[in-house]
């Protein structure tokens, strides 16, 4: 048996967008969906239809212009909402319903005023009337990790019987810890009707800092379907990083035996389209795209990478679509790397001009956190303007 394929559903365009102080509009949201689908994203949920008139437009104009891709457009369970998604989805390549209702205790109290029965039975019909008017039905019950599992069993069935095919299993708050949340996919997985034709699906909030831990945890439970932004971003503290699930699951792949859609060349350029399209500037330790990702600045680790990159690259920054030279240059920087860098500017000096070069080289390094390239540009040409005005004092004089 091959390996089982994961399906990535991104989220960019509609949990995404639910960053604070950022909004797509349609060009822009056409834009990224065309990355996310040169990137291989199975999934993409364009927006929310009955949201605005606005996101309506966007989500009517990504399904029906994109190929190869399945459009999803999400929505609350009830009628106008569906007829709204309808109207957004229905000239649509590939469709999907995205029907979501919150399940858990406190939600049903004190958001929706309803009790289980009447949120299973708006779960119910609202399948049922979106039977035949899409592709495909996706329900989605919200704060999943905090109903009752009984509870979330009884409407998973009950919406699988009534034709929906994914199911998703939000964790809304980013309350989840890991195994606790594998256990929670493994639960689901025994205890649903017609598992072999039923997708199960995750969506992990970072509000704990845990979104990529604990999709990566399903999917070792056995979850079919991630839920993921480019770059985290999402509602309060984001969503999983589709750039995160994926590098994980791609170098740990003796681990996690899964494979998926993803031409992870893509990811770095998709990254920068993202950030740049939300206004949002990634912080520089930020996992797999963050500037310093791949960069070394110790002595110690710059040796060792230019000896084999391996000793403390764990991924290929050409996998992602970075070229870099690694190197980092500061004070704590060695001759191994100066020489290394020299070499990459296009520089070949003699031994007598790099020992000049490196000294001044380190006294800027002392005065200044990061040498750029431009400040190793001015070292190197004084000293081979030097060096040139001596030898021809030398030969003059
Ligand atoms: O976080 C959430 O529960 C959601 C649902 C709509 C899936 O975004
Ligand atoms: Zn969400």
């Amino acid at each position: 048996m091959g390996d089982r394929k994961v399906i990535v559903f991104d989220t960019t365009l509609r949990d995404g967008e639910q960053t604070p102080g950022v909004n797509f509009d349609k060009e822009t949201k056409y834009k990224i969906a065309n990355k996310l689908a040169s990137l291989g994203v199975d999934v993409i949920e364009a927006g929310f239809p009955a949201a605005s008139n606005g996101d309506f437009e966007a989500v009517k104009y990504v399904g029906e212009n994109l190929d190869g891709v399945t459009v999803a457009g999400l929505s609350r369970c009830v009628k106008s909402d569906i007829d709204r998604t309808y109207e957004a989805l229905k000239n649509a390549k590939k469709s999907r319903i995205h029907l979501f209702i919150a399940t858990s205790d406190i939600h049903l109290k004190y958001k929706l005023k309803i009790s289980r029965d009447e949120a299973l039975k708006m779960a119910v019909d609202s399948v049922k009337y979106a039977l035949g008017k899409f592709d495909e039905i996706q329900f989605s019950a919200e704060d999943a990790s905090r109903t009752d599992w009984d509870f979330l069993i009884k409407v998973f069935n009950e919406v699988i019987d009534a034709g929906a095919k994914i199911i998703n299993i939000p964790d809304t708050v980013g309350y989840a810890v890991p195994k606790e949340f594998g256990r929670l996919v493994e639960y689901v997985k025994d205890n649903i009707h017609d598992r072999e034709n039923v997708t199960i699906s995750v969506h992990c909030h970072n509000d704990l800092g845990m979104a990529v831990v604990n999709s990566l945890s399903a999917v070792e439970s056995g979850a079919d379907q991630v839920e993921v932004t480019v770059c985290g971003i999402g509602e309060r503290a984001g969503n999983a990083a589709l750039e995160e699930v994926i590098m994980a699951i791609n170098t740990r792949k003796d681990y996690f035996n899964v494979i998926h859609g993803i031409n992870t060349k893509e990811i770095y350029s998709t990254c920068k389209l993202v950030s740049e399209m939300a206004g949002i500037e990634l912080q520089p330790n930020k996992a797999i795209v963050g500037f310093n990702a791949f960069r070394h600045t110790a002595g110690i680790h710059q040796h060792g990478v230019i000896n084999n990159k391996a000793t403390y690259e764990i991924m290929k920054p050409e996998d992602i679509g970075i070229t870099t030279d690694h190197i980092s240059m500061g004070k704590l920087s060695g001759r191994n790397a100066f020489e290394l860098k020299l070499k990459n500017m296009g520089f070949n000096l003699s031994r007598d001009e790099i020992n000049i070069a490196f000294k001044r080289f380190k006294d800027v390094a002392d005065n200044k956190k990061v040498v750029d390239d431009e400040d190793i540009r001015e070292i190197v040409e004084d000293v081979i303007l030097n060096s040139k005005s001596f030898k021809e004092g030398e030969l003059w004089g």
